[in-house]
């Protein structure tokens, strides 16, 4: 027997859902492909965030073959500002082992989705519910959320224990005549009602039996256990410009960033870094050789939020006199004018904006 309040959370979501209007283009989509790629850019990804990148994919790359064969650098530049750059790479690879592997047919199975990079339980529960119709419950941040604060539960959701309670939960609530609908119902009710700020409990359809609401806990749950501590890293890049170049590298350490293109890069372990210091890296004596070398002055701190680390990014301003020259070695010397074709981190998107007018 189905407890009551579950049968009523259920139904409750299902009405609000049948009434409520949120046009997103991959409503009723039946394509798992395009399914599959508007989950991929919608994870840790808002929705009007989303959205353009989505269209842009799309119109690229309208089947799984064509992604596959696409250059890895035109998929990232596609990606460019969306974060969580892994994502895309290991879509990237997923269209291939489809096209290759799989003889471009779509995996119809959980299990065979959940086989795909980058595809983990949630994303796989997604595309399962949406392209075939199959019972697998949705479990996210959202959901987290909407449960924790309706069922009243405190338990932490980054706790072993927080995730199964979380998960049985969300597999018992499932509509399992329409899992489809009732994945994209609880998403969208976490992501326009039960908000994490300023929820709508006014005018909320499930207020009644609401145990946060009753207890006056909403903005106390969920509950996580831990704050993730950031790592503060100093970047000190060097814009240099000379002759209309300016020289790049491709980022292809194990580290943030893999596969975007960067400035040459001093990090230094603390905030103060100096021309001296500059001046005496090892990355200087390799480019300038003891060449006379302007440096033309230093930006303003830029900072990026990751999940894990906060970025802080000088960059510093390089020219060299006529007849001097850098030794590339390692690293691309890039038409400035063709800097627009590369993929950037947000960071150096944005400094580039604004040294257009001045350096580049
Ligand atoms: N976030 C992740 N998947 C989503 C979807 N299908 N609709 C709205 N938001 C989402």
């Amino acid at each position: 027997m189905q407890k009551p309040k579950q049968a009523y959370f259920r139904e409750q979501l299902m009405k609000w859902f049948a009434q409520s209007h949120r046009p997103l283009p991959w409503k009723g989509e039946k394509d798992p492909y395009l399914i599959w790629l508007s989950e991929i850019i919608l994870q840790q990804t808002r929705v009007e965030q989303g959205l353009p990148y989505f269209e842009r994919f799309r119109e690229h790359y309208p089947t799984v073959q064509l992604l596959a064969e696409a250059p890895a650098d035109e998929v990232m530049k596609l990606w460019e500002g969306l974060g969580y750059y892994s994502r895309a790479r290991n879509l990237h690879a997923a269209a291939r082992y489809i096209t290759r592997e799989l003889g471009g047919r779509f995996p119809d199975t959980y299990e065979g989705i959940r086989q795909l990079k980058g595809v983990g339980p949630y994303t796989a529960a997604a595309i399962a519910s949406f392209a075939y119709g199959l019972p697998y419950a949705v479990v996210d941040g959202n959901v987290f959320r909407v449960l924790s604060r309706f069922f009243g539960i405190e338990t932490p959701v980054d706790t072993t224990t927080g995730k199964n309670t979380f998960s049985s939960l969300a597999q018992e609530l499932l509509d399992t005549r329409q899992p489809g609908n009732y994945n994209q119902a609880i998403m969208d009710f976490g992501a326009t009602q039960c908000t994490p700020k300023a929820p709508a409990c006014a005018v909320c359809p499930l207020r009644e039996p609401c145990s946060a609401l009753h207890e006056k806990k909403v903005t106390l749950l969920p509950v996580k256990s831990k704050k993730i501590e950031k790592r503060q890293r100093f970047f000190h890049y060097l814009a240099i410009s000379h002759e209309g170049k300016t020289l790049l590298n491709k980022r292809t350490e194990k580290d943030i960033w893999q596969n975007l293109y960067e400035f040459p890069l001093l990090e230094w372990p603390h905030p103060s870094c100096e021309e001296k210091d500059i001046r005496s890296s090892v990355l200087w004596q390799q480019l300038f050789d003891g060449q006379d070398v302007v440096l033309g002055g230093v930006s303003p701190p830029y900072q990026q939020v990751l999940t894990h680390q906060k970025i802080v990014a000088s960059f510093w301003e390089v020219r060299l006199p006529a007849g001097a020259a850098f030794n590339s070695g390692n690293f691309l010397a890039v038409d400035q004018k063709n800097l627009s074709k590369f993929a950037f981190p947000k960071i150096i998107s944005r400094y580039l904006n604004q040294a257009q007018l001045t350096l580049f």
